[in-house]
């Protein structure tokens, strides 16, 4: 596909608005298609490497179940069982698994090692999260949104919690859509200062906003869709008592709930840890909305796939 066959999906940073916009489509024509039993092997023969340095529930079924829907195939390779874990360089690695596969597909602890990878493969390579960035995750977020909400430009959108990987992906993605996009965390776990560059700039750019505060009442005020994650990263367990301790005045419970707008959506991009970041009974109210957008994991992926894998006609 033009623009994109080729390509590695690393940060929606360099993707464009109307680039993400041509996967959400693809993404809710290949679920329509799946939904109706319609057959849609476009990806008949390819194969994806997947490599997961971190737990994973979501990314790996569902880009396992995706690849397989497509006619592929997906191979979960564990790093402890590959000679990576036994120090082959990440170079070799790369140029080896692109002699054999379509595509790779890295969970890394380091942003770096999927940029080298990425940098060495010849092959796309792309981010199934890193310490700074879940991209999968915001077009699935976005598709979400966009199935409720129809005009992702009229949508404002609160983040509250930790300025993880999830709400650098947010704000970059949102602030590509044009929405407003506004993030609350304690102010030692804001999110990167180069992550609010690039989406002031592309909020300037799409019509967007980008508001950055600590207050998670100003950040949920008008707000239709909140969003939270866990305080504790994978990565960042040896500091859980500290995280727990400042974040806990950023729950997402239903007096947070009750100062957004009137029907305001709540999404999680799991897993979720009750009773911290989120109360039970918020959850619950609505887990329907949290596993539509669990579900569109793999219909954005597959999309992604497809673009990424199918040669300009
Ligand atoms: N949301 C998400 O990426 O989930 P997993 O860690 O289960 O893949
Ligand atoms: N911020 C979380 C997301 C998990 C899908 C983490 O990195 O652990």
């Amino acid at each position: 596909m033009a623009g994109f066959y080729g390509r590695d999906f690393l940060t929606l940073a360099d993707w464009s608005g109307e680039q993400i916009r041509r996967i959400l489509k693809l993404a809710a024509e290949l679920k329509g298609k799946l939904k109706q039993g319609q057959e849609h092997r476009l990806l008949e023969g390819k194969t994806l490497a997947m490599i997961f340095e971190k737990s994973s529930t979501r990314t790996r079924v569902s880009f396992e179940v995706g690849m397989w829907q497509l006619g592929g195939k997906a191979l979960f390779l564990n790093p402890q069982d590959l000679q990576m874990g036994r120090g082959e360089p990440i170079k070799d690695t790369a140029r080896v698994l692109s002699r054999y596969v379509d595509a790779i597909m890295i969970r890394a602890r380091k942003h770096e090692t999927v940029e080298e990878l990425a940098r060495e493969a010849t092959v796309p390579v792309i981010n199934g999260l890193t310490d700074r960035y879940h991209p999968c995750q915001v077009l699935a977020d976005l598709l979400t949104i966009q199935e409720r909400c129809r005009n992702l430009r009229e949508v404002k959108l609160a983040y509250v919690g930790d300025g993880n990987n999830v709400a650098n992906s947010l704000l970059i993605g949102g602030a590509k859509m044009g929405m407003k996009v506004a993030v609350a965390t304690p102010p030692e776990y804001a999110p990167r200062r180069e992550v609010v560059r690039l989406a002031k700039k592309a909020a300037k750019e799409s019509g967007g906003q980008v508001i950055l505060t600590s207050d998670p009442r100003e950040a949920v005020s008008g707000a239709h869709v909140l969003y939270t994650d866990v305080w504790v990263s994978m990565g960042h367990e040896d500091e859980a008592p500290l995280r727990r301790r400042i974040m806990k005045p950023y729950q997402l419970n239903k007096a947070l709930v009750n100062r957004a707008e009137v029907g305001a959506m709540v999404l999680h991009c799991l897993p979720a840890h009750r009773g911290e970041e989120i109360t039970d009974q918020v959850f619950e109210e609505h887990a329907g909305e949290i596993m539509d957008q669990a579900e569109n994991r793999l219909h954005v992926q597959k999309a992604l796939l497809v673009l990424l894998l199918t040669p300009p006609a």
